[in-house]
């Protein structure tokens, strides 16, 4: 059987549509959601507008989804951004927004079909990805998924009153952990 690149276990990838503005706006100015997350400002619905508007033509250059269940409601968004052909290598972001869906597995199906498809749609050889120190659920799932701690730049980051270190971590090819 010919295996969907777009579905896992838990979630689908889609295209990012107008209609998903007002999650996206809720769930990001939410402190809880944004804790470790390179957004401290309150953000604007004209900005979450132009934000989908600027990922709508979904392709190589911005490979950026929104996050659904099998029964189609909209959790979150992830993408692989800034590839280099020539290296082979794209940045990956992601955020389940909707934080009740938290510690259900949704991140770690998400992760697992956003690598897949970077690495068997998009050829790429090297996936990368910056996650802040106290980040733990986001470590822990990026290490479940074969990801490792390459580098810390220490200090990197202030934010809610006090510095924090930026880990660097990366998924080469053939490294991604696609059962538990
Ligand atoms: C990080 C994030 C993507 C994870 O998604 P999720 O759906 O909660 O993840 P899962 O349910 O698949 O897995 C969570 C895992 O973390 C574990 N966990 C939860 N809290 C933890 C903690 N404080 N320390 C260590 N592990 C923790 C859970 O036990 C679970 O592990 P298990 O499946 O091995 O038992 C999601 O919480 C999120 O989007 N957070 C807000 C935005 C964000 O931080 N994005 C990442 C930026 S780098």
């Amino acid at each position: 059987m010919t295996t969907n690149p777009f579905e896992g276990r838990l979630i689908r990838l889609r295209a990012r549509e107008p209609e998903d503005e007002p999650s996206l706006h809720e769930w990001f100015n939410d402190p809880e959601v944004t804790e470790h997350l390179a957004l401290r400002y309150p953000l604007s619905h004209r900005t979450e507008r132009e934000f989908i508007e600027s990922v709508s033509d979904v392709g190589y250059a911005r490979a950026s989804f929104a996050v659904e269940t099998h029964d189609g409601r909209m959790i979150g968004g992830c993408g692989l951004e800034n590839p280099s052909a020539e290296n082979r290598t794209a940045v990956l972001g992601i955020a389940i927004g909707d934080k009740h869906f938290w510690d259900g597995g949704f991140g770690t199906d998400t992760m697992r079909v956003l690598c897949r498809f970077g690495f068997e749609m998009m050829n790429l050889h090297r996936i990368q990805l910056d996650v802040y120190g106290g980040n733990l659920r986001a470590i822990h799932v990026y290490e479940k998924v074969g990801f490792r701690r390459e580098a810390t730049k220490r200090q990197a980051v202030y934010k809610l009153g006090r510095y924090h270190h930026i880990h660097i971590m990366g998924l080469l090819e053939g490294e991604l952990k696609l059962e538990d």
